[in-house]
């Protein structure tokens, strides 16, 4: 494997890590310098000024569940995200749960999605009192497949399958040109999981108004986020939005009389405010991020470590990014075949890293009810065990990224 030439990092890194590993063993080494996988106090630092004076005028209104706070941030996310309706509730999982709820999903039916996710977008169908039917990932993208979604909607478990819950995962937006277009044919609603994807686009639409209704959460490690638990539910529609603030509290459209039983899925004022700041920085803090993903992508092509196939042998595969889309780079995750040894090798250096997922939610304990079994969904399967998320935050400094850079290099060298 003839390797391009390399860049002065890399000998200032690599090289000398090299020459200090065959040093005399005496020889005091170096500290390794920690890189986190994610540091929100230099989020943080220069605007606490600013949302300390947030917190300041919840608690001068003494509004904490709702209200203003809460109703000044809906406002302001529906008008970034140019949808009709945001309706604010206490974390993505539940704004999965009312979005599915409030677009009349229910018991009986079924609805398609990932089996490469977090346990909410499968815990949270089940918790509308429907079935979740699951189809593969593309390897690419690691997103819902629309050739094997509709492999399986033309199956037998395909039957009861009303809804479609793509996911935009690690922040690229899945295919939802080609999932509505088995949607339409089969009259099927569309409802994104869009809960790491603030931002994000397909052809110039914003993730979030791209099917019938969407549920983001701003869970703290996510790209838009709150300072504890919040999640919001975006929507066209009218109707949908109606019901979603109705199943928020409980079913009630007046005081204390339930139509339907919904819950308690309120938004605090606090998390409102906190969200309205930062709301105002997240197209820069998406934009960094993006910058900080490209210089991945150079670095480790400069060290020759980039394998240009789907899956890996002895280097890297690197995100793959789809055209015309705009991916925000919640995470950035790389394949790898030894990617166990390289995490604990990172983690002997101090260097933060991820598995988003280790198990494919087919093969997850809770979920065996569903009827699956290994070997059902292959591309999650191998996805599970290559995967390794790198740390990705916006003021995450180049230095740092070629510190990861160089210690995976020195790994698979
Ligand atoms: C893809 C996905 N869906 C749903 C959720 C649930 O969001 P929350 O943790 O805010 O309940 C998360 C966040 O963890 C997620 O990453």
């Amino acid at each position: 494997m003839g390797r391009p030439e390399l860049r002065g990092w890399y000998h200032s890194h690599v090289k000398n890590s090299a020459a200090s590993s065959s040093a005399p063993a005496k020889k005091a080494q170096p500290m390794p310098t920690p890189v986190p996988m994610l540091d929100l106090k230099r989020q943080y630092a220069p605007l606490h000024q600013e949302l300390l004076a947030a917190l300041g005028a919840v608690l001068e209104t003494q509004q904490f569940i709702l209200g203003e706070p809460v109703a000044a941030f809906e406002q302001a996310a529906a008008a970034q995200l140019a949808v009709a309706h945001a309706i604010g509730c206490s974390s993505g999982t539940d704004a999965l749960w009312l979005a599915l709820a409030a677009a009349g999903i229910g018991s009986g039916e079924a609805v398609l999605t990932t089996p490469f996710s977090f346990f909410a977008s499968v815990s949270a169908i089940l918790r509308a009192g429907a079935k979740p039917v699951l189809a593969d990932i593309d390897p690419a993208t690691f997103n819902l497949s629309p050739a094997a979604v509709q492999a399986v909607l033309e199956s037998q478990r395909g039957a009861a399958v009303r809804a479609i819950l793509p996911v935009h995962l690690y922040g690229q937006t899945a295919d939802c040109a080609a999932l509505l277009q088995n949607a339409k044919e089969r009259k099927l609603v569309l409802v994104e999981d869009a809960a790491q994807a603030w931002g994000a686009q397909s052809h110039g639409v914003n993730v979030g108004s791209l099917g019938a209704a969407a549920a983001f959460s701003f869970y703290p490690t996510k790209n838009l986020s709150a300072a504890g638990d919040a999640g919001m539910v975006t929507t066209n529609s009218d109707e949908i939005a109606e019901r979603a603030r109705m199943l928020r509290q409980h079913g009630m459209r007046r005081r204390y009389y339930h139509d339907e039983l919904g819950w308690n899925t309120r938004m605090d004022g606090f998390q409102g405010a906190i969200l309205s700041v930062k709301l105002r920085h997240i197209e820069a803090w998406n934009a960094a991020r993006r910058q900080v993903a490209a210089r991945y992508d150079a670095l480790f092509t400069a060290a020759g470590l980039a394998e240009s196939s789907i899956y890996p042998t002895h280097g890297v595969i690197l995100p793959h990014q789809v055209s015309g889309t705009r991916h925000v780079w919640h995470q950035y995750v790389i394949r790898t075949a030894r990617r166990d040894k390289l995490r604990e090798f990172l983690a002997d250096r101090k260097i933060g890293s991820e598995i988003y997922y280790p198990v494919p939610l087919h093969l997850q304990d809770a979920l065996k009810g569903l009827g699956y079994k290994q070997g059902d969904f292959p591309e999650a399967e191998r996805a599970a065990r290559e995967v390794l998320a790198l740390p990705i935050f916006p003021e995450l400094r180049e230095d740092e990224e070629q510190t990861v850079v160089a210690a995976i290099a020195d790994f698979l060298s």
